[in-house]
């Protein structure tokens, strides 16, 4: 049996397209282009790559993308003026604050402050309880993007025993309500987990989201299973790494996401995905969207 490599960075780059005519639509409809409030608060080199990724994503599809990188010391007070300048901008449909932000910053006043209907990020109360209830919402774009893969890939969820490693709000706990909406049997495990291996050898599909580099080897997989990669840390030699021993796990599983390459294009195409449809939502339109044939 050989093991389909979950592409991806070769994806996106589809979805990047089919966004692209997406947005000529939105134009040729309304007159502008949708637009993404990227916020970068401080100089955290990380944030500072993300960043830009998302932003040259959007100057690849046509979304308009300012810049909005303030200083670490930029006060609580002067940040939640410009969320609300930006809530009341009709040329910003999507806005993201990129986390981490520097201490002083209290998050949660922040991230709340957002009009739950540019909130492209899934994170506002509103839009988590709306994932909850399955009512139509903005859901976090890296469960969301790892959602699309397994969907572009035709691997079936329905009915499947689904095992998520780590319940952030980011990435487990919306993971988990994609799935159960998806009729997934789903279980979470966490560092609390009394019983880790037997959890995930039960699985037909693990998602590894615990921030443990290599954590997941061989022994916790059943053969033939599905396992998605969240994880993204640097080992000693500065090389990139998952949650999951690809090397030792790739050759068990029947579908697996590389890192890097796998899930983390798919959350930069998710963003993009969801400030289009923030868009759609805000102005009321819905699109015959393209999709390219699979
Ligand atoms: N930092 C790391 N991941 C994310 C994310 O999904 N959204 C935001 N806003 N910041 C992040």
């Amino acid at each position: 049996m050989s093991t389909i490599v979950l592409n991806g960075r070769e994806l996106s780059q589809t979805l990047l397209k089919e966004q692209q005519i997406q947005v000529e639509e939105i134009v040729r409809l309304k007159g502008r282009p949708p637009g993404l409030a990227v916020v970068l608060v401080g100089q955290d080199q990380a944030s500072e790559t993300y960043v830009r990724n998302k932003r040259g994503a959007c100057a690849k599809v046509g979304i308009f993308a300012p810049d909005i990188n303030l200083p670490a010391d930029t006060p609580q007070k002067e940040l939640e003026a410009i969320i609300d300048r930006l809530n009341a901008d009709p040329s910003i449909d999507g806005i993201l604050v990129q986390l981490p932000l520097p201490s002083g910053i209290e998050k949660e006043t922040i991230l709340y402050r957002i009009d739950p209907a540019k909130d492209v990020d899934g994170f506002h109360p509103v839009n988590v309880g709306k994932l909850v209830i399955g009512l139509e919402t903005l859901a976090p774009c890296t469960p969301t993007g790892i959602m699309t893969l397994l969907d572009r890939y035709h691997i079936p969820v329905s009915g499947k025993n689904a095992v998520v490693l780590g319940r952030s709000l980011i990435v487990g706990k919306p993971m988990a309500l994609l799935l159960m909406a998806r009729d997934a049997t789903v279980t979470v495990c966490h560092s609390r987990t009394a019983h880790l291996m037997e959890e995930t050898r039960r699985a037909d599909i693990v998602v590894a989201a615990m921030g443990k580099p290599l954590m997941v080897n061989r022994d916790f997989i059943k053969p033939g299973a599905v396992v998605i990669d969240v994880g993204i840390s640097r080992n000693q030699e500065g090389k990139l790494v998952g949650d999951v021993d690809y090397a030792a796990v790739a050759p068990v599983a029947s579908a697996i996401t590389p890192v890097p390459g796998g899930v983390g294009p798919m959350t930069i195409a998710t963003l993009l995905d969801n400030t289009i449809r923030a868009f759609c939502l805000r102005e009321g339109i819905s699109l015959q969207l393209a999709r390219t044939p699979s």
